[in-house]
């Protein structure tokens, strides 16, 4: 393709058109000036393409269902996301689908979220970490993604029209670092816009995040899309930087585009960048066309495997793995009609679904009762009292149970963390028995389990994809070693999650009241109890942390590191300590030391999952950078790290640290306070420019009024020192003998020293 040919032969009324979907899901063609069609499909686990413009949202092509992102995202593994996102590239090639639109790293801001399920973590860096990587996979067979939903949608309440509210710190480190990482690592073809407003502004409209941060910033160079339906003003988003309303606006939105270019309102230079961005797409896709095979058979034990990677083991008291000689009753709707994927635009038409009781056979003698439904409430008597009976006769007792497809799903929130009264009633009936009661979960999202201190043993399989009774089978006999961590925090209860209070908002306008303090972020810190922790699970095996190594350049840390300069290089031994091979995640979390901002606790800046057999020990590392210990300062609008102390924390989960080292950092410069008459004294003294004058002055003044040039400020008493930190300087002219003159000469001392270092 000849873009630039193409761009001059185009009209006004053409470009016009090419910025928004020919249909639901096709941009172009014009033939005349050889602008081909390229098809965009869902996304993100799976392909959801729809060969009809009119088909209902679960009418879409036999396909293979991965698992979904909440579990994916708890393998912690990112050469597994590559494989996924391989496997989707491959079978966007064999259906012409040029863009898969996925995938979501909006942060769980709540466990009620919806749209959970389909959302990677509470924790941005995992979110970007993880993201990318299924990013690169898919695009290395030249197929495009579509990093959604761009940004800070953490509801689905009134997603389409409500506003984000939230200070700048708080949408950088929290709600924009996932799609950082994401666009610097792996460089998304594309990238959605989401619904939502923020801080006012919707984002399809919204020229900081979509042009002065994305782009100019970030560097971004690839197209923006809108959410399906997101975009208000038309123009104003092609001024913002939205390239590609989706679908179309029945043309309506193509008559404004030309009336504003011809009235002067809209620069056709930002419309031409607009197609032009339309047209690079067209031409990365069809550059690398090629023929390939849709395997969905292939797919399918790609989707098994990711699964088998991806169950965490939340409690085992000493009940499994099951042996094969012992009889298990199987209870509960899931095991028959699994629950493994969610509602809504990423829902799947699953090639080929796979129930833990179609494969339990091949496993050990087992009886399956239904005793509650799969897809609501209800549960009679009398599937109660068959439940209880099969219970009796078994060694051990295994529930499937979940959350039905109603509770969790794109387009509303949950509004509460319970599992169906049902299912809690038959846990506490089956527990009477005295006999083990395993529970395996199927839920997008974390559940309240008033029972979790009574069971023997929890499988979390969260909607583990079309393969997921098979993958679950296999961990509870033991023929997989489960190695999943939680990529979220489960609360006790909903009330405990710090959204809470603001969660939904009001009046249309959600205020993130929380701020930077989600997740593991404020229940750490709080030192709150969790049901689990961030990056928890178990395992059948045992491993052991030793030789924590912090070195520079190879050699170990010795003095102030500076961190703009150097990179760090942090490295640890694991052994396996048990008897059967196992899979370690291994976390690295960065406690900030130097008081110069309010933080978390500390911050997952780093994790590596390890194989290892009985025995065998190796070694993880981490590199660190800059970024690792800064948090975004506004006062500079910049990301910004302390000189001073940090530790280093090694952990199996974000409670449960094993080693760790401090470490002495040289950082940024001191952002210096701004100068005037009330500038406080306890800012001048923070950072040496300032203090020198303030100590300069101050010895002057006590010599003139003591006449002893021995005293210094530093021997003042505590009590003083205390009160003199919080007087703006004007007060001196009150407090103290200094006249007007005297204070302001001092400000204009300040000033100068300022000016100089910021010269
Ligand atoms: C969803 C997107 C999805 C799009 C197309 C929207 O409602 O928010 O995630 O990609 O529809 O189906």
């Amino acid at each position: 393709m000849d873009i630039e040919k193409i761009m001059k032969e185009l009209t006004l009324a053409e470009k016009a058109s090419l910025v928004s979907g020919n249909s639901s899901w096709t941009v172009g063609p014009i033939e005349r000036a050889g602008v081909p069609e390229i098809f965009v499909s869902d996304g993100p686990y799976g392909l959801r393409k729809q060969e009809s413009d009119t088909a209902e949202i679960y009418d879409s092509i036999d396909a293979v269902a991965f698992p979904t992102s909440a579990a994916t995202a708890s393998s912690f593994d990112k050469d597994l996301m590559y494989e996924i996102g391989t496997a989707l590239g491959k079978e966007c090639q064999a259906e012409n689908v040029a863009v898969i639109l996925g995938p979501g790293i909006n942060i769980k801001r709540s466990p009620l979220c919806g749209r959970n399920f389909e959302y990677i973590s509470e924790d941005p860096y995992v979110a970007g970490e993880m993201s990318a990587a299924l990013i690169n996979g898919v695009q290395s067979q030249d197929i495009g993604t579509s990093l959604k939903h761009f940004a800070a949608n953490s509801q689905e309440t009134e997603r389409m029209y409500a506003s984000s509210d939230m200070d700048e710190r708080t949408l950088r480190e929290i709600y924009l670092a996932g799609y950082e990482t994401a666009v610097k690592k792996s460089n998304p073809w594309t990238l959605m816009c989401s619904y939502n407003r923020i801080n006012g502004t919707y984002a399809s409209e919204n020229k900081w995040l979509l042009t002065d941060v994305l782009r100019d910033e970030w560097g971004y160079d690839g197209l923006v899309m809108s959410d399906w339906g997101a975009v208000s003003d038309r123009i104003k988003g092609i001024a913002a930087g939205l390239d590609l309303e989706m679908p179309g606006s029945g043309g309506v939105n193509d008559a404004r585009i030309v009336e504003a270019v011809e009235t002067g309102k809209l620069d056709e230079a930002d419309l031409d960048k607009a197609v032009r961005n339309v047209l690079n797409l067209m031409e990365k896709y069809h550059s690398k066309k090629r023929e390939e095979v849709f395997d969905r058979d292939k797919d399918h034990e790609i989707a098994v495997h990711a699964e088998e990677e991806s169950i965490v083991l939340l409690k085992n008291e000493d009940v499994l793995p099951i042996k094969a000689e012992e009889k298990i009753a199987i209870i509960g709707g899931f095991a028959e009609n699994p629950r493994f994927q969610g509602g809504g635009s990423s829902h799947i038409n699953a090639h080929n679904i796979v129930s833990a009781v179609s494969v339990a056979d091949s496993f050990g003698s087992f009886t399956y009762t239904e005793g509650f439904p799969y897809d609501g409430d209800q549960m009679s008597d009398e599937m109660k009292n068959q439940a209880v009976e099969a219970a009796k006769n078994a060694d051990k007792v295994v529930v499937f149970a979940g959350l039905p497809d109603s509770y969790e799903c794109e387009g509303y929130d949950r509004s509460h963390m319970r599992l169906p009264e049902c299912q809690n009633i038959l846990i506490d009936e089956l527990l009477k028995l005295s006999k083990p009661v395993i529970i395996v979960l199927h839920n997008g999202s974390p559940v309240e389990m008033p029972w979790a201190d009574y069971v023997d043993g929890i499988v979390e399989a969260y909607l583990g994809g079309e393969g997921v009774g098979e993958a679950v089978m296999k961990v509870l006999y033991g023929k997989v070693n489960p190695s999943g961590k939680l990529a979220e925090s489960f609360p006790k209860k909903v009330e405990d999650n710090p959204s809470y209070l603001s969660y939904l908002g009001q009046n249309h306008r959600c205020n993130y009241s929380e701020g930077i303090f989600v997740g593991y972020r404020y229940y750490d810190t709080k030192k709150m109890d969790v049901l689990f922790p961030f990056g928890f699970g178990l395992s059948y095996t045992t491993f052991d942390y030793s030789n924590l190594k912090v070195s520079v350049g190879g050699s170990a840390v010795s003095g102030a590191v500076d961190i703009n300069a150097d990179k760090i290089t942090v490295s640890v031994d694991i052994t396996n300590t048990g008897n059967m091979a196992g899979k370690e995640i291994v976390q690295l979390y960065i406690s900030d030391k130097t008081k110069a901002a309010i933080r978390p606790v500390h911050e997952l800046k780093g994790f590596e999952k390890i194989a290892l057999n009985p025995g065998e020990t190796g070694t993880v590392s981490f590199e660190l950078d800059k970024r690792s210990f800064a948090w975004f300062n506004e006062a500079i609008s910049d990301w910004y790290a302390a000189g001073g102390e940090y530790v280093i924390e090694i952990g199996k989960s974000s409670r449960d640290i094993v080693l760790t080292e401090t470490i002495e950092v040289k950082g940024d410069a001191p952002v210096l306070p701004v100068i005037d008459m009330d500038v406080q004294i306890g800012d001048l003294l923070k950072n040496d420019i300032t203090k020198n004058v303030v100590l300069r002055v101050m010895k002057e003044e006590i010599q003139k009024f003591s006449g002893s040039d021995g005293l210094e400020v530093t021997d003042m008493d505590p009590m003083t020192y205390a009160m003199l930190q919080y007087l703006p300087i004007r007060t001196l002219r009150s407090f103290t003998h200094m006249t007007n003159e005297r204070v302001e000469s001092i400000v204009a001392a300040l000033k100068e020293e300022v000016e100089k270092v910021s010269r």
